[in-house]
């Protein structure tokens, strides 16, 4: 079954064309750029660049897969979490498409398409799986039981992970996003150059904090000049990076420890971090877990992994999204 999604939940204006587990196209058109000036995303301005940029993308989802609208068989679309501006986008252009051709439509939660990004090509993982999620607007640890959804076993108190990277990276002088950038300037640094607390190490929970890692940081900053800040910052991105790494590796051995999953999965932004993916596959490796881990296209935003989870989404036919209030 072909899908064409939509994911402009956030900053990136996303369409993908799926042919079952099989990516044919998945365009994303990154603002970062607008909002780099601003040190994380501007709502307002978000939605305004979906608009523009949101037809253009379909379409060239659509030539990169090689078919035409009126072939595809379902239309997707990311419903929430997210900022509701840019959602309205994403579901204003699904309801068109979709009724311009009288196709059926599929609202999609965005947590399970980053779930879900794990269901596709290559070597599509199937559930039972343990999942964690780290993006710039969620942390969270799934347990993923059956391809339909869900269940959240522990969650960020405050701040993401990404979120954490980026704040600490506007606290540096690097630009949006910060993970990218921290991950590049981490590694002329030294991790144990600077303490930076793992929270709740003695709390046996499942959720996660990232506030007092960002504290962490404030102060170190604070105690030194503009000079040695200069000097130093690899030493602060390594450590610090170390630091919300440190946490999520924690948390998923905790995970690992209390239930007996057979194999591990990573979504969100985050996912994409070198460093964390090196320790998940030595954790993997040391229990002799599945470790799936996907290309960084399908760890970030995406619309490849809103098609993903629409496979367990009974659509709704034409025209009963048309009245779909999409900040319900
Ligand atoms: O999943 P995503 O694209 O959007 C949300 O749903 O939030 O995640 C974006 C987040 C940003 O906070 C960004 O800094 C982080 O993912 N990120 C990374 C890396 N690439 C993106 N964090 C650490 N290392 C990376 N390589
Ligand atoms: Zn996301």
């Amino acid at each position: 079954m072909r899908v064409l999604a939509l994911e402009t939940s956030c900053d990136d204006t996303c369409a993908a064309v799926t042919d079952g587990a099989r990516v044919l196209s998945n365009v994303i058109s990154s603002q970062a750029r607008f909002h780099e000036r601003y040190g994380g995303v501007v709502p307002e301005v978000a939605s305004r660049h979906h608009l523009e940029l949101v037809n253009p993308v379909v379409a060239e989802a659509l030539d990169e897969a090689g078919v035409e609208l009126g072939d595809v068989d379902e239309i997707a679309v990311t419903r929430g979490p997210g900022l509701i501006g840019a959602l309205l986008v994403g579901v204003s252009t699904a309801k068109a498409l979709a009724a311009a051709h009288r196709r059926p439509m599929a609202g999609v939660d965005h947590l399970h398409g980053h779930v879900a990004a794990n269901f596709l090509e290559p070597d599509p993982l199937d559930p039972p799986f343990l999942c964690l999620i780290a993006s710039g607007g969620h942390t969270l640890l799934a347990a993923v039981r059956d391809r339909a959804g869900f269940e959240q076993l522990g969650q960020t108190l405050d701040d993401a992970a990404g979120e954490a990277l980026d704040k600490a990276a506007r606290l540096l002088g690097l630009g949006y996003p910060g993970g990218p950038a921290i991950q590049r300037l981490a590694e002329r640094g030294d991790p144990d150059a600077f303490e930076f607390p793992v929270a709740m190490r003695d709390d046996r929970g499942l959720d996660f904090s990232f506030s007092g890692v960002k504290t962490a940081l404030a102060y170190a900053v604070r105690e030194l000049d503009a000079d040695e800040v200069e000097a130093r910052r690899a030493d602060l991105a390594a450590g610090y990076q170390a630091a919300v790494v440190g946490q999520l590796v924690d948390r998923l051995e905790r995970a690992l420890d209390a239930d007996g999953w057979e194999a591990v999965a990573l979504g969100g932004g985050v996912a994409a971090n070198a460093l964390l993916r090196e320790r998940v596959a030595e954790l993997c490796r040391r229990r002799d877990l599945r470790l799936k881990l996907v290309e960084s296209r399908l760890c970030t935003d995406n619309a490849a992994m809103i098609a993903a989870a629409a496979g367990s989404v009974a659509p709704t036919p034409y025209p009963g999204y048309l009245s779909w209030d999409a900040s319900a």
